[in-house]
């Protein structure tokens, strides 16, 4: 039987999609960097089926790229060469909250804001946030390991995973469930899955650690001269702010872009080159502890939101660069780590070294907090690798890392040994030899590889 037939004997003629423009949506990512062909896309709707999926496709030798919600930024969640793409949105079951642990077990499909919702109603908190939250899946956030602006206090995906069920490249299926606080029995195989980007296996459950849910939040947008007075006020936020859950950045730049994308007039009354937006949440209201921090630091003008409303205005000037860059154009966006005693000087370096690799604008923005900065990158074409050459050169001469939170992907997998070193990634593959031998899950993501001649015979 060919792959096609096999694949509807297991998920059923309507969740195997072979028509051109069924597939389109899977097969260009959210930038349109990124686009390929798919063999098929299959959608489950159970771990036992993704497990027959996947078992299929070995059979077949049919390479696969596992799907969540292709919210991913550096291209890994769309086919390049004829692979079978596994949607996991199907999965999307969110269980019963456990209070007394402070965990849920929700399916790989469900969103980040179904985990959210679900974790609110329970009066606990998924402690994980981002601007792709009604679209991106569980499953990809782990596979990712993505951070957001809240990791500053709560920890990047990682942090939260109490266990998972994956389904192997060979079909088996591995499930750590029980969400036991100590159980050290041998490997902590789910920790591998974790950013491991759909190349170790296909994430089908997670084991979601809460956090307690914050009575109170206040934010505050803070305007200044440089970045590293930014981090001097981060470093005062730190010490005298304990509620401090996130400190994000953006430039002004990257303000009127977004202003002029959503229609709207600026809230900031004076203008500046750089913009802090820190939150503060704790059981009661934490505005005089952030007050108290800001006169410490020396600000004497702030926009303060205490209400949803009000903070969701100023959070919207941070996350709608996304779109308000995607809007501009198809950009480069190179997700990386600098320390941050090196993010002035990297912030002030990276424009001309943009420019001199033949981009023509750079839009930086990001999570102070961690370090954590979003070089975008317009006006270069989507297949020109010198833009990203020239910024991830920079960033590890900054003694930074190519990837804090977004993932390798495709778009950095040639850094990867560079960024790592020799021995590390020679560990990896032997993981990857060891998992997956024929290298079916994801291949060129994370470690680089020859592209596999397409099968192309059935199916
Ligand atoms: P996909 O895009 O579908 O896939 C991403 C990767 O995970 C691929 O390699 C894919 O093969 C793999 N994968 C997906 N599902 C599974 C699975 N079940 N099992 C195994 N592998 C799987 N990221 C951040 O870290 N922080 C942010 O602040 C942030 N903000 C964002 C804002 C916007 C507007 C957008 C568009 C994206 C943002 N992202 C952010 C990036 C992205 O949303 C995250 O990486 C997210 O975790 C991807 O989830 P997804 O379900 O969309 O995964
Ligand atoms: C963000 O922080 O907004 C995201 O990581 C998305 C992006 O980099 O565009
Ligand atoms: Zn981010």
């Amino acid at each position: 039987m060919d792959l096609e037939h096999a694949l509807i004997e297991v998920v059923g003629a309507r969740h195997v999609l072979s028509d051109a423009e069924l597939r389109a949506p899977y097969e260009r990512d959210y930038t349109g960097r990124y686009r390929g062909q798919a063999r098929l896309v299959i959608r489950p709707g159970d771990t036992a089926e993704v497990a027959e999926v996947v078992a299929a496709c070995a059979a077949h030798d049919a390479a696969i790229v596992p799907q969540g919600g292709n919210t991913g930024l550096v291209g890994a969640s769309v086919p390049r060469n004829h692979e079978v793409v596994i949607s996991l949105r199907r999965l999307s079951e969110i269980g019963e909250v456990d209070s007394a642990v402070g965990q849920v077990a929700v399916g790989a499909g469900s969103t980040l804001a179904g985990l959210q919702d679900a974790a609110r109603a329970a009066h606990l908190d998924a402690g994980l946030d981002f601007g792709a939250r009604d679209s991106c899946t569980v499953g990809g956030v782990v596979a990712c390991d993505a951070g957001g602006a809240r990791a500053l206090r709560h920890g990047t995906a990682r942090a939260h995973v109490a266990g998972l069920e994956a389904v192997l490249a060979d079909g088996s299926v591995i499930s750590r469930l029980s969400g036991l606080t100590k159980d050290n029995a041998g490997y902590d195989l789910p920790a591998l899955l974790v950013g491991s980007e759909g190349t170790l296996g296909i994430i089908t459950r997670v084991r979601w650690r809460l956090v307690p849910a914050a009575r109170s939040r206040v934010a505050v947008l803070v305007g200044l001269a440089t970045a590293s007075e930014a981090a001097e006020l981060l470093a005062t936020l730190r010490a005298q702010a304990p509620s401090l859950e996130s400190c994000d950045f953006f430039l002004d730049d990257g303000l009127a872009l977004v202003l002029e994308h959503q229609r709207r007039e600026s809230p900031v009354r004076t203008r500046t080159p750089v913009y802090v937006l820190a939150e503060c949440a704790a059981q009661s209201d934490p505005t005089d502890e952030l007050a108290a921090a800001l006169e410490a630091a020396g600000v004497e003008d702030a926009l303060v939101a205490d209400d949803t409303t009000s903070r969701e205005g100023l959070w919207k000037l941070r996350e709608g660069h996304t779109d308000a860059i995607n809007a501009a154009g198809t950009p480069h966006k190179l997700d990386v780590g600098i320390p941050l005693d090196q993010l002035d000087r990297f912030l002030d370096a990276v424009p001309d070294v943009v420019r001199r690799a033949g981009g023509q604008r750079t839009i930086l923005f990001g999570h102070l907090g961690d370090g954590n900065v979003h070089v975008n990158v317009l006006g270069a074409a989507p297949e020109d690798e010198r833009i990203d050459d020239a910024v991830l050169e920079l960033t590890l001469d900054s003694g930074g890392t190519i990837s804090a939170e977004h993932g390798v992907g495709v778009e950095k997998a040639r850094w990867l040994e560079r960024a790592r070193g020799t021995a590390e990634v020679a560990a990896m593959r032997a993981l990857k030899d060891a998992l997956d031998p024929d290298h079916l899950l994801n291949p060129g993501a994370v470690l680089p590889e020859e592209i596999r001649s397409a099968s192309t015979s059935e199916g």
